[in-house]
């Protein structure tokens, strides 16, 4: 059965409009895992926009389940990563104009790099996950430089414009998913995931694991917490 990963950065987001204590993604995180999710996951970006580094020691504390952190491969964020020792990191790219991360990580062209912050990740007990778009050289790249997970990137498969997109880019993330699955690397998935676009993404079982964020904060604004990560489990676990 895949995990759900909750993402609470967008409890942040909300929190950051006025730059007040609330609401607490910190909160979010004890709330949603005692409604059953599997891990939680949380973004510090380069410009602090929504997650502080106060959320992600507190999270540290408070998460009982997995803690993932997504983060860039940055010396700053090693040395966060290297201090706080969440369970997973994922590193993704970041760029300061972005609504939300665009694409996914070359591993490729930054092989050296990434090689480096991996080892030194891997070295302090951290999982370490690449967020890649579903392309079988960069997961090949990711296999080579000893990645223990790939995450696939879903926001194409989400944002298609219509039925034919999205099937042919679901049968790339299948396919992608089985590739890394021989390689040896664990793989999830996850951007752009909702109540509906996610049942078909089920059907692939070498998916460990989803990391959804906006969708579900955003019907736990309208309904709850509990009821919007009931949701979810329920049409994942059916
Ligand atoms: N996975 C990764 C690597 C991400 O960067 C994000 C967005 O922060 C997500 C999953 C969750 O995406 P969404 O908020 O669209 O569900």
């Amino acid at each position: 059965m895949m995990r759900l990963g909750l993402n609470v950065d967008h409890v942040a987001t909300v929190r950051e409009a006025r730059r007040g204590r609330v609401p607490d993604p910190v909160a979010a995180a004890v709330i949603a895992e005692m409604s059953g999710v599997d891990g939680i996951v949380c973004h510090l970006r380069e410009d602090r926009r929504h997650i502080k580094d106060k959320d992600l020691f507190l999270l540290k504390e408070v998460v009982k389940t997995h803690l993932n952190l997504e983060m860039a491969a940055t010396d700053e964020m090693v040395n966060i990563a290297i201090e706080v020792v969440p369970d997973m990191v994922t590193l993704v790219p970041e760029k300061r104009e972005e609504l939300t991360t665009e694409g996914g990580l070359d591993v490729v062209s930054n092989f050296d790099w990434i090689e480096e912050v991996v080892r030194q990740l891997r070295n302090n007990n951290i999982v370490v996950s690449l967020f890649l778009e579903p392309d079988i050289d960069q997961i090949k790249a990711a296999a080579k430089l000893q990645a223990d997970y790939v995450e696939l990137h879903t926001g194409i498969y989400a944002n298609a414009e219509d039925m034919g997109g999205m099937s042919d880019e679901l049968e790339r993330i299948r396919s992608m998913a089985m590739g890394a699955t021989k390689l040896g690397l664990g793989v999830s998935a996850g951007h752009g995931l909702d109540y509906h676009n996610v049942r078909d993404i089920l059907d692939i079982e070498q998916i460990e694991e989803l990391n959804i964020g906006h969708s579900i904060v955003s019907k736990a604004i309208m309904v709850g917490m509990e009821r919007a990560v009931g949701e979810m489990l329920d049409i994942i676990r059916k």
